[in-house]
């Protein structure tokens, strides 16, 4: 372990330090109950609106109703699909370059498709009146099995796209098929196995939800909404509504959860923001949990063919995929505009290849949009679900211990910058003191040697390991843009002069505890206690133009923004320094909070006492403006690289097929450590995802379309009862290109840990010769696999 160089603490005293374990500055106000979160927001006059679902997955819409509706008490306003297309307003662009419905006004694509909303006093009234609104439906024939979706006689769902005959969406390769083609051709083992990582949904705590409030006097919107990009969100709704940014003000308040479920823009938003027009009031529109989960942005939905090859004595040669990707009636996913597959081009992990190939087909089905990145950096997840299962199919294959298969094949410290065989460049990484540091938390000899013991009496116990590269920060902007945006962060820092600071950012908070962690990097560039750094996010009338949270990029991009401008506004503090101590520049010290004369630290000032200088009365040096404050706009020169070991040790139930998981140990490798104990939190929370999704999660459908995970009795996510004590580790591998070596780690447990649970499941069963099970590994799946059934898709 290489130790970080930072201060540990565990009070929030007043010392000038920056990084260590520095307790939230959000948590008091947000374990009070005194959050102010969207559905917190209440205005003067103002109404509910709620809105009406399909109960179809496919249908013609024959004729809308709402004389009833509109009689209905309380009842303001009933808005359908044709008074929308009256206004140009039924259809809307998604984050990927494709249009999706506000209101259905042709036919309905998938179930709970939002097809007319009422406005009315309050809540009740507006729920109410929904039932009065008589919709006359022409069933279609679904398209539900992804596999179906092209067949020359399945439905055409898209017939709104001008020429459109067929159900696809888009194809997407990468890698060398040729190259690929030819290592394969000389290997000595080739495994194949069809992977499917199952549609999940977010399901953050908070559901999403609006409040408009247009002011039709001044031509100005102000909009409350559940986003995770407010300046993002703000420019397409000013496309939309043809307003110019400066008259929408978007405000993020407290968000309870984003997960990539708040990434893309909802008809609910939009839908609110026509009720405040159409009533001239401010509306507010709060799904519930039924809707967020039939309606809002859903993750995954892969079918994945993978092949690895290799020589007898196990060195991975090649990996070749084949992907069928399930992206529902829109396409609604948010990935930059190059990179329809999100980042799924990092499949070839943590290993040094000499070939990989990757052939890939969305289609369009009738189910809820999304595809959006849950906890993960576009379609991470997916790729390193896809590589760690496949390795440990080979390590099977070749009857070898998958932890050294694993220690045999990583990409080697000196081969950094690595550039992968599908083009990404890994920033930097040492691999295998990350492996072997899991591995003696998990006292891996002897947890093996404990297997050996309990398979001859019959017991089933499992190890899985899985070791993970991701690809977090988006940009760089020149290969990286949302809808024509580029994937940069702005960032300003104003110190006041009494020394308190306000730093305010374009990224959004959704409990990643934003608040401390960039208060720690500006009071650790400039010296100024995190508590008297006061972070403004969320509201884009107060904060700078920037792309968002989400794929861990808060730190990786606004981090290293909130870095430089500290930095800026410290190069400006020396200046003035330099005056108030009669020396030139080059004979002060910097340490940490106070600039001293070299050789002489009896001189020195305080950066409080040069803030106070720099807005006081008598001259400043030549040059130099009055004020402490600066603003800049990062682009990230390239993303960087995470990586983590993880070890999970299952045990099997032989009689129920129930998987308990006894153990899980991770150890992560996030570069600079900015507040360990955010980063553990973050780790916890995302392991506990991991469990959700390997053994409990899947939104599925029956054969007409029907949503059968509309509800958490039926879509079941992980508490406390269902995951172990987690055993956490770290190592330090600073990113070369950030100005402080942080890399993200929001979202590495989720895209780590699901393979480290299956494998282990899968080595359990390993008595019954079980190769592969697909996720959830709910008890019906494991004991259909001890029985040799395949799984049902
Ligand atoms: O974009 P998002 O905030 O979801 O992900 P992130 O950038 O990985 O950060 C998650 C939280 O962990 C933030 O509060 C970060 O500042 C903190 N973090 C940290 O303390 N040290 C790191 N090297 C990375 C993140």
């Amino acid at each position: 372990v290489q130790e970080p160089k930072t201060d540990t603490f565990d009070d929030n005293d007043q010392k000038p330090v920056g990084y260590g374990r520095m307790l939230r500055k959000e948590d008091p106000r947000l374990i009070r109950g005194r959050g102010r979160f969207t559905d917190d927001v209440q205005l003067p006059g103002m109404l509910h609106l709620a809105i009406l679902r399909s109960p179809f997955a496919h249908a013609k819409i024959v004729s809308v109703d709402t004389s009833a509706a509109e009689a209905a008490p309380g009842v303001k306003a009933v808005v359908t699909g044709e008074t929308l297309a009256g206004l140009g307003l039924a259809w809307m662009p998604t984050l990927s370059n494709d249009v999706q419905a506000v209101l259905a006004t042709d036919k309905v694509r998938f179930q709970g498709q939002e097809v007319a909303f009422v406005v009315a006093e309050d809540r009740y009234a507006a729920r109410d009146a929904l039932e009065l609104i008589d919709v006359e439906y022409d069933v279609l024939d679904p398209v539900i099995d992804v596999r179906q979706a092209l067949a020359p006689d399945a439905p055409l769902i898209r017939d709104d796209l001008e020429g459109k005959t067929n159900n696809h969406c888009f194809d997407w390769e990468t890698g060398d098929a040729d190259e690929t083609e030819a290592v394969f051709a000389r290997a000595d083992v080739v495994v194949q196995q069809d992977i499917v990582y199952p549609r999940v949904h977010p399901a953050p705590m908070e559901t999403c939800g609006a409040v408009a409030d247009f002011d039709a006097v001044e031509g100005r919107l102000k909009l409350w909404s559940t986003t995770q990009a407010p300046h993002a969100h703000r420019t397409l709704y000013a496309i939309v509504a043809g307003l110019p940014e400066h008259k929408i003000q978007v405000i993020a308040p407290d968000i309870g959860g984003g997960f990539g479920n708040k990434v893309p823009i909802y008809p609910g938003y939009v839908c609110a923001i026509v009720g405040s027009i159409v009533t001239g009031k401010p509306v507010k529109w709060m799904e519930d949990r039924s809707e967020n989960l039939i309606s809002t942005g859903f993750a995954r939905d892969y079918i994945m063919r993978g092949e690895i090859a290799a020589t007898r004595d196990g060195k991975i040669l090649a990996i070749r995929t084949n992907v069928l990707a399930d992206h529902g009636a829109f396409n609604g996913t948010a990935a930059p505009v190059k990179y329809p597959a999100g980042f799924f081009g990092v499949f070839t992990g943590s290993y040094d290849l000499e070939a990989a190939y990757c052939k890939m087909t969305a289609v369009y089905t009738n189910k809820a949009p999304g595809g959006v990145a849950y906890a993960c950096s576009f379609r991470i997840t997916e790729a390193v679900y896809l590589v760690e299962r496949i390795v440990d199919c080979l390590a099977a294959e070749l009857e070898m211990d998958p932890a050294e298969l694993r220690l045999k094949n990583f990409i080697q410290p000196d081969q950094f910058p690595y550039t992968t065989k599908t083009g990404w460049v890994y920033d930097s990484g040492n691999y295998e003191p990350t492996m072997r540091q899991a591995m003696d938390i998990a006292g891996y000899a002897e947890l093996r040697r404990e297997q050996a013991e309990k398979r001859a009496r019959g017991e089933l116990m499992g190890i899985g390991i899985s070791f993970f590269t991701e690809a977090v920060g988006a940009g760089p902007r020149k290969n990286m843009d949302i809808l024509g945006l580029g994937m940069a962060d702005g960032c300003e820092l104003r110190v006041h002069p009494t020394g308190k600071a306000v730093v305010r950012l374009s990224v959004k908070t959704q409990g990643q505890g934003h608040e401390t962690t960039f208060a720690q990097i500006v009071a650790e560039e400039i010296g100024i206690p995190p508590a008297d750094i006061e972070v403004v996010h969320g509201d884009t009338d107060q904060t700078p133009f920037g792309l968002g949270t989400y794929g861990s990029r808060s730190t990786p991009v606004s981090g290293a923004a909130a870095a430089l401008v500290a930095r800026k506004v410290r190069d400006k503090a020396q200046l003035i320094a330099s005056a108030m101590l009669e020396v030139t520049v080059a004979d002060l010290d910097w340490v940490k909070g106070s600039f001293q004369v070299k050789g002489d630290p009896s001189k020195s000032v305080t950066i409080q006492q040069i803030a106070m200088r720099a807005h006081g009365a008598g001259d400043l040096p030549d040059g130099v403006e009055g004020g402490l404050e600066a603003q800049i706009c990062y682009n990230p020169s390239n993303l960087t690289y995470p990586h983590g070991a993880y070890i999970c040790v299952v045990d099997v139930d032989p009689g129920t097929a129930q998987v308990k998981v006894r153990r899980f140990i991770a150890v992560d490798d996030c570069g600079t450590r900015i507040n360990p104990m955010i980063i553990e939190g973050q780790v916890h929370g995302g392991l506990t995802d991991g469990v959700g999704m390997a053994l409990m999660e899947m939104i599925s459908f029956d054969e007409d379309g029907n949503c059968l995970g509309a509800s958490l009795m039926d879509y079941l996510i992980p508490t406390s009862l269902e995951v172990p004590d987690w055993e956490t580790g770290y190592t330090v591998t600073p990113s070369p290109h950030h100005p402080i070596g942080a890399k993200g780690v929001g979202e590495s447990a989720t895209v780590g840990s699901p393979p480290a649970i299956v494998n282990a499941v899968v080595d359990a069963l390993q008595p019954f010769g079980v190769r592969h099970a697909d996720m959830p590994l709910t008890p019906s799946r494991v004991w259909d696999a001890m029985r040799g059934r395949a799984t049902p898709p």
